[in-house]
């Protein structure tokens, strides 16, 4: 097992059975260290239409707490949630002793950021959370025995056994049967499942070959600065020592993300494996991934090899991936269209593009693969696993 320790026992046993305009953006009032999208890509109109048109006047949630409110996901987390409208009586908002006291703005209303403790989670419903995975071993347990469902965006929990790993297009009924902690994908990972899904239930994936693209903000705010600062710094000819990466990220590809493990592959790309293998339920996918941080701001970028168990032909491959929710296809070589991380960024989407056989094997199928790995990887995906829930028990209250 990569990663997990135990967890107390759900308070509220199966957790979901209990009953229980971007543009006006969540500002947190200390100067944001970076602005990590600019705002032109930003937003479909689908997008900020509110998503609970039959719920809405339902509370659901009494109170909801956002922890890591302040970080690269969690500032995200709440552009979705003023956006999408997720029927919650009371807010609150959580991060580090660093942020405690600072004022964020959210729906209109000014909120004050506490400090995360051991007793910050009585009275709450639902925690999302997305704090550094050494936070979320300390303190989520404490949510759960608290008798909160978890989402935590956080890479601790996720191969527990005890705990689902969801995402919504593909493995809804984990979320709806979990106890007390769900889990959202590694940002690398949720793309590339979302893609492999429509073919995995038509044609059975048997194999998948996979390098990333990452962009820097994978690693957080400071992974942006390192690179904003670090561009800076190589144009002036003058040196920047990098925080969040373990060289200059600056005009440069490092084929590293996170720690060296087994075999010479890195924690990053064994969740690629292992998380791929949890949530599609087949342990038999074999997956041989090598992740590569290069110096784009955000969205991470994929080149995928697929094999199958029959053959899948780009136009079929190209249907299944159009007909699949949370799927877009951007595929016209001679228009020059395929998916480019600066027109995906601030999308909710998956984009697939350059489909095209392999030439090395009859069974399979080389595609680009691109997606916000702060919406759609983090948090989209967070926020859509609470409307499931939310779903889900209006239902049963209304039934
Ligand atoms: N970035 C991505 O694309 C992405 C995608 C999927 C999953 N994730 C995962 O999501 C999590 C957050 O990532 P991020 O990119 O948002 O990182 P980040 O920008 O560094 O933000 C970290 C957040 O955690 C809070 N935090 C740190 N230490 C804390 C503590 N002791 N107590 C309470 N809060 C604490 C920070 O609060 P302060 O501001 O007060 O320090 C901040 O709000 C990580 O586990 C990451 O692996 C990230």
């Amino acid at each position: 097992m990569l990663a997990g320790g135990s967890l107390p026992a759900a308070k509220n046993g199966l957790v979901n059975n209990s009953p229980a305009p971007h543009e006006q953006r969540a500002r947190i009032q200390s100067p944001p260290r970076v602005r990590v999208r600019p705002d032109r890509y930003s937003l479909s109109a689908r997008a900020k239409a509110p998503s609970f048109p039959g719920i809405r006047k339902t509370t659901v949630f009494d109170t909801v707490a956002v922890l890591g409110a302040t970080g690269a996901v969690g500032r995200i987390m709440l552009q979705l949630l003023e956006e999408r409208e997720l029927p919650v009586q009371n807010w609150r908002f959580l991060a580090s002793a660093r942020s405690a006291g600072k004022q964020l703005t959210f729906m209109g209303r000014e909120f004050h950021i506490e400090e995360l403790t051991t007793g910050s989670f009585a009275g709450v419903d639902l925690v999302l959370a997305s704090t550094p995975d050494d936070v979320a071993r300390e303190f989520l347990p404490a949510a759960v025995a608290a008798g909160a469902t978890v989402i935590d965006e956080s890479g601790y929990w996720r191969m527990n056994p005890e705990v689902a790993l969801v995402i919504p297009e593909v493995n809804p009924e984990a979320a709806l049967s979990a106890r007390g902690m769900i889990a959202s994908p590694n940002c690398s990972t949720t793309q590339m499942v979302m893609a492999l899904k429509p073919l995995h239930d038509a044609a059975r994936v048997r194999r998948v070959v996979v390098s990333t693209y990452q962009a820097t903000s994978g690693a957080g705010l400071q992974g942006t600065e390192d690179l904003k600062a670090g561009s800076r710094a190589w144009l002036d000819g003058k040196d920047y020592r990098c925080e969040a990466f373990a060289h200059p990220i600056a005009f440069n590809a490092i084929p590293q993300i996170g720690s060296f493990r087994d075999e010479g592959y890195t924690s990053e790309e064994l969740k690629m494996v292992y998380e791929t293998r949890k949530i599609l339920g087949d342990e038999s996918i074999l997956i041989s991934p090598t992740c590569v941080r290069i110096p784009v701001a955000n969205c991470h970028s994929e080149c995928i090899t697929v094999e199958t168990e029959r053959p899948v032909c780009p136009a079929e491959a190209r249907e299944l991936f159009a007909a699949f929710p949370g799927i877009t296809v951007q595929d016209d070589a001679e228009a020059g269209l395929y998916p480019l991380p600066s027109l995906c960024d601030g999308r909710d989407e998956v984009f697939i593009g350059r489909i095209r056989r392999d030439l090395s094997h009859p069974n399979g199928l080389n595609f680009w693969c691109v997606s916000d790995n702060l919406r759609k990887g983090a948090a989209t995906n967070a926020v859509q696993i609470a409307e499931l829930l939310a779903r889900h028990r209006a239902g049963q209250s209304a039934g």
